[in-house]
């Protein structure tokens, strides 16, 4: 069974921020959330969460996301071995092997770990050290090998001398350990270093003095380990993030007129053949059919979309459905359950809340319709309002299939209109209308003849 223990319990001093810098978003997820899904991805059937700095912040955020996390609360924050050191009891019985991850890397994904893992066991190696070649190695501790090319231990920045500061392998921050020797290891750290920590990269050179095998794995892609310490980075990683959810798209099928200004969570649905236009946020699960044309400026977040929907410029979708074939904007905004049914027109600057919308029904101009169920077939004229709400309590409105409401209306909910109806431009609907009737509401044209020429006349006048 493979165990996995996220180191999250730092402070983040360099975030400059009151959020423990493992909650702070990437690409819409707390960055340890990401760092979750790729473990529990890589085959982790246990999964203990390091936590300190925050307090119960970070348990009660991650608590909803799944049953195979288990929390551990590092009570002083004084090393990344002392972290490891909190989460062994809470490793199960039959775990052997440890996989070891920090909070702070959320590029990492479950293709790598499983390869690494996969590594780790063939060699037999007490400790595998998951190391990157990059040109700037910065503050990442130093992969440190003797004449023969082996491990021979990792070293902090801070600690290192001027030529070890030149080494370009570096520690990602993710081991393999086998559980016994993690557990013998750990209490022989010491914390005799700049920063006066307990360094878990010093299991390394434990093993090493005991002749036990150390491999590091080094990958070829850099970016999957890149380690999130500061705001800058905190950007980079997001826009590699979006990067490359919109590749993987790409490699599907979809097309992205310009992925830099596309920005499309992991967890993200796009079928085949869909075009998106830049500017375009597509968030949390969002489901999107294929053939559909998403034109600049959109949002859709926990929304979807039906196949061959075509949303025009700056269209705002949250929490709602829409049918095959329907037509958006520019600048619609659906609201929560707001579900439409296929071949559905809603046109600029209509908002539409809690309403379900039936097929081919339409409402192309300036329009509100809350708390509503509109039937198949329905015309909904511009300016159309569903006067939902009396200051204490929402009321629904009815529109049965086939109704045509003409333009400036207002309907005073709760009311009904029959199938069929007519509603006549301007008028206010305050009762229940039958199915097959006009209603009409407005004062009685006067017309008096030659009376603006009079006015005008009279004014010219003076
Ligand atoms: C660490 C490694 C470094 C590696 C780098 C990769 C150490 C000493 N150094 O450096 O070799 O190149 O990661 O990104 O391990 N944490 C705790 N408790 C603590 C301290 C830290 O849980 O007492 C957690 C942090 O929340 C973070 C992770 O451990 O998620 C790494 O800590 P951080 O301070 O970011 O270490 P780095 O300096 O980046
Ligand atoms: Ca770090």
């Amino acid at each position: 069974m493979l165990s996995a223990i996220i180191l999250a319990a730092g402070k983040g001093t360099r975030m400059k921020s009151e959020l423990p810098k493992v909650l702070h978003p990437v690409a819409g997820k707390a960055m340890v959330a990401h760092v979750i899904d790729a473990a529990r991805g890589a085959g982790a059937a246990q999964i203990v969460v390091v936590y300190g700095h925050g307090g119960e912040l970070l348990p009660e955020r991650l608590r909803v996301d799944g049953t195979d996390l288990t929390f551990a609360r590092q009570e002083v924050l004084n090393g990344t071995a002392k972290a490891v050191e909190a989460a062994l009891p809470a490793l199960r019985g039959e775990c052997r092997d440890v996989l070891i991850l920090c909070g702070d890397t959320p590029l990492v994904d479950q293709e790598l770990l499983r390869e690494f893992f996969e590594q780790h066991r063939q060699q037999g190696s007490v400790v595998s050290i998951l190391s990157a070649q990059i040109d700037q190695p910065g503050s990442y501790g130093r992969i440190v090998r003797d004449g023969q090319g082996r491990v021979s231990g990792i070293v902090e920045a801070r600690d290192a001398t001027v030529g070890q500061r030149a080494i370009n392998e570096v520690n990602s921050g993710i081991y393999a350990v086998q559980r016994s020797f993690l557990a013998e290891a750990l209490p022989a750290v010491g914390s005799d270093n700049a920063q006066g920590e307990y360094y878990l990269p010093d299991i390394v050179s434990i093993a090493v003095a005991r002749g036990l095998p150390v491999e590091a794995l080094v990958t070829g892609d850099f970016t999957k380990t890149l380690g999130v310490n500061s705001r800058a980075e905190l950007a980079q990683a997001g826009q590699l993030l979006y990067e490359r959810t919109c590749r993987r798209l790409m490699d599907e099928g979809v097309s992205i007129l310009d992925p830099r200004s596309t920005y499309i969570e992991t967890d993200v649905q796009v079928g085949v053949d869909t075009v998106i236009y830049p500017n375009v946020y597509l968030e949390k699960g969002t489901r999107v059919g294929r053939n559909c044309l998403i034109r600049q400026g959109c949002t859709l977040i926990a929304s979807s979309l039906g196949d061959g929907c075509t949303l025009k410029d700056g269209c705002y979708l949250e929490e709602a459905s829409v049918g095959a074939h329907s037509s958006l904007g520019p600048y619609a905004h659906l609201r929560p359950q707001s579900v439409l049914a296929e071949e559905v027109k809603i046109g600029n600057f209509v908002e539409i809340k809690k309403a379900t919308v039936g097929a081919r029904s339409k409402a192309s101009h300036l329009t509100y319709i809350g708390d509503a169920t509109v039937g198949c077939d329905v015309n909904i004229g511009c300016g159309t309002i569903t006067c939902n709400y009396d200051g204490f309590d929402k009321h629904v409105t009815v529109l049965e299939d086939g109704v045509f409401v003409g333009s400036d209306t207002q309907l005073v909910a709760p009311v009904r209109v029959g199938r069929n109806a007519m509603v006549a431009a301007g008028t206010t609907v305050t009762r229940d209308v039958p199915a097959e009737s006009l209603v009409i509401s407005r004062n009685e044209q006067k017309v008096v003849e030659g009376w603006a020429t009079r006015f005008r006349r009279q004014k010219q006048k003076k």
